[in-house]
């Protein structure tokens, strides 16, 4: 019998957080991309780009994945010199945007305002936190994602997965409450960790250094592509 992937299974997700790595950044981001260009996808798992704010309109040119922003301010269109209006991330295609991430971290209340602006603008909110609490006192908010990521651990060799699988089920309990889904990001390089991921309840990765630091970066995405279905 013929099994087809049918509209009952999940949907996996990876984020690729470019962050302001060289190899990924300004004059290197149409390589970098274009490398990612050949992985082959299709609907079993969603495939994102986070790319910081300077280079988003060269990453809707080279990427064929999803782009979303590194971060957003929660502001009109109008006099807000510096800030990134959730209005112009719209405007060039940009799906959404990761927050409080904990190289960039926010205020409560910004996190608060960010959220439920999102809705106006249609625009998706990946809300990083470091711990359980944390992901405890803003799930209600219902961030489309919430990603744990240890802040020891990330840019290392050793996989969240590895490392803290308790509390990735901690965070994923925690959020399944409020209907939110969860990504797990801090060390995870290999298909394997994707695969513990989803094991421990978790929607999909947050992954950084694992993809722009390998020399083969889209076999590297291959293999977190195999680990997540
Ligand atoms: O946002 C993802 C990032 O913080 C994790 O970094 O290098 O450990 O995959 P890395």
């Amino acid at each position: 019998m013929l099994v087809t992937w049918g509209i009952m299974e999940k949907q996996r997700t990876a984020i690729v957080n470019l962050k302001n790595y060289k190899e990924s950044t300004g004059k290197n981001i149409e390589n970098f991309l274009g490398s990612l260009n050949s992985v082959h996808t299709d609907e079993k798992v969603r495939i994102i780009m986070a790319i910081n704010p300077i280079d988003l309109k060269s990453a809707r040119k080279y990427s064929k994945f999803e782009v979303f922003s590194q971060t957003v301010d929660p502001v009109p269109k109008g006099s807000f010199t510096g800030k990134i209006p959730m209005e112009s991330l719209s405007e060039i295609g940009v799906n959404g945007s990761l927050i409080n991430h904990s190289e960039n971290r926010i205020e409560p209340q910004k996190i608060e305002s960010i959220i439920q602006m999102s809705r106006t603008y249609s625009l998706e909110t990946v809300l990083c936190v470091e711990s359980p609490e944390e992901a405890s006192r803003y799930a209600s908010l219902k961030p489309n994602f919430m990603a744990y990521e240890p802040p020891s651990l990330i840019g290392g060799n050793i996989s969240v997965t590895t490392a803290e699988p308790s509390i990735i089920s901690d965070v994923v309990s925690v959020c399944r409450t409020h209907g939110v889904k969860v990504l797990v990001g801090a060390g995870v390089k290999t298909g394997e960790d994707a695969r513990r991921s989803v094991e421990l309840g978790a929607e999909g990765v947050l992954i950084a250094s694992g993809i722009v630091k390998s020399d083969e970066p889209s076999n590297a995405l291959e293999a977190i592509i195999h680990g997540l279905i």
